[in-house]
């Protein structure tokens, strides 16, 4: 059964996407599938930032909404710069000095970086983590069985990804409440709940940067075996001789790590679960044979999620996207949601499909060099949290509609409450 494709209302001269109001509107969907249909590439103004967080708006971005634009945006990283910034905004100078980590860079330097990182992130690391993965779960299942219901989003899908970061960093965990509450504070930008001034959102972004400062002078002086000490005594080669990570990079990676690797996994699971609520067939298909259907599972949950909704490029000489003339130094968004729905590049999109194949989702990255460093450990704790839920908790299901995140840049759920009457051992 092929599933409808959503529309709108609006004429596609009436949708902007630099529109917050537009964009908690009830047919978002239908507006992105009516600008992929008849206006692919089109150009917005920028949000206006709230009153109380007083960033510039800036001159404008062109959208894009098809995959194969976002493809090819991703994978040409010398006409599309990830600097100054991912976001729509430009960050404040101020605030660019410590959050400059990698994911805002570009060759050499991204390249110098990375492969320092990526000794952090071997197939050999992650299989390392598995086990902790594991036990984290098993953790959290056995601490909300005896009470039959809670919110899934904070008890469920956020406690996994924040410990996990935090154990392979090597932090103590008595520091992970509080590293929690920074994280929301920088992701929740827009929304009222998290934040309330500039000086708030600089605050929680400086503490973990010091954090992240601390941690690399500690695992210099005193090694462990976390990847904070390996990444901090690793060393790459190029022409210019040998380097190695300095504090200063490690704190701003610190700050990267721990808010890209916990929102994200955290919305993913989310969704997935709100969807194998809605989706029994779907839900008894993968609990029946988990190990077999799971590959395919976890990837069809990235691309369902979408988690990270879009990512900036700019553009370094004048260009042509999707047949439309783009000039050197505009901005370029690539809308990972509306790729990841478009009937070019997938069979039936609106149709939730554990067994999906081929399914070649743009939910990591589009390709490139910055494609997710954390996108294998994060589909291990997809599939590992979701063995303990459907095992241990067989009926658990979403109970209520979930509260989401008014954001343009995470699709999150802030809360969604959830219930269970059978404990499995
Ligand atoms: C479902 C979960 C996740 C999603 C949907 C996600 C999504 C993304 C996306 C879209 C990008 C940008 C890719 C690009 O520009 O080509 C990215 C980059 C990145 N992600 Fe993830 N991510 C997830 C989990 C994680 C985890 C668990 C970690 C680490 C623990 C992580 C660390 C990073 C880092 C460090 C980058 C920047 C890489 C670079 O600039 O070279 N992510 N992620």
């Amino acid at each position: 059964m092929t599933e409808p494709i959503p529309t709108t209302p609006l004429a596609v001269d009436e949708i902007r996407l630099g529109d917050l109001e537009q964009w908690l509107r009830p047919d978002r969907e239908g507006l992105f599938a009516k600008l992929r249909a008849e206006r692919p590439v089109s150009f917005h103004d920028e949000p206006v930032p709230p009153p109380e967080i007083s960033f510039p708006q800036g001159p404008g971005f062109w959208a894009l909404t098809r995959y194969a634009d976002v493809m090819q945006v991703s994978r040409d990283p010398d006409t599309f710069h990830s600097a100054p910034s991912i976001n729509i905004g430009d960050i404040p100078p101020e605030i660019a000095e410590w959050l400059g980590s990698m994911i805002n860079m570009d060759a050499p330097k991204h390249t110098k970086l990375r492969l320092i990182v990526n000794r952090g992130f071997t197939p050999r690391q992650i299989a390392k983590i598995e086990e902790s993965v594991r036990r984290q779960a098993t953790e959290i299942v056995d601490r909300i069985a005896p009470t039959g219901e809670c919110d899934f989003v904070a008890e469920i899908a956020a406690a996994l990804p924040l410990q996990i970061i935090c154990d392979m960093m090597g932090i103590p965990r008595e520091d992970n409440k509080r590293l929690f509450e920074l994280t929301n504070v920088i992701l929740g930008v827009g929304d009222p709940e998290y934040v309330s001034s500039l000086e708030e959102l600089m605050g929680a972004g400086m503490e973990l940067f010091q954090y992240g400062l601390a941690l690399a002078d500690d695992r210099l002086r005193n090694p462990r075996d976390d990847i904070t000490t390996t990444m901090m005594h690793a060393e790459v080669e190029d022409e210019n001789g040998t380097h190695k990570l300095t504090a200063s990079e490690l704190g701003s990676f610190f700050l990267l790590l721990v808010v890209a690797g916990n929102e994200t996994t955290r919305t993913a699971i989310s969704h997935g679960m709100l969807e194998l609520t809605r989706r029994p067939d779907q839900r008894k298909l993968w609990a029946d044979d988990f190990e077999q259907v799971s590959p395919t599972a976890v990837e069809e949950i990235v691309r369902w999620a979408t988690p990270v909704i879009h990512f900036r490029r700019t553009a370094t000489r004048d260009t042509i996207v999707g047949g439309q003339e783009i000039k050197a130094g505009e901005k370029v968004v690539m809308f990972y949601n509306s790729a990841n729905r478009d009937e070019r590049a997938f069979d039936d999109p609106y149709r939730f499909d554990l067994t999906r194949t081929p399914n070649e989702h743009v939910g990591f990255g589009a390709g490139g060099p910055h494609f997710c460093l954390g996108a294998n450990l994060a589909r291990r704790e997809i599939k590992l949290m979701f063995e303990e839920l459907l095992r241990r908790l067989p009926d658990i299901e979403i109970t209520g509609e979930p509260d989401m995140l008014q954001s343009n840049f995470i699709h999150g759920i802030k809360r969604m409450p959830c219930a269970w009457h059978t404990v499995a051992s």
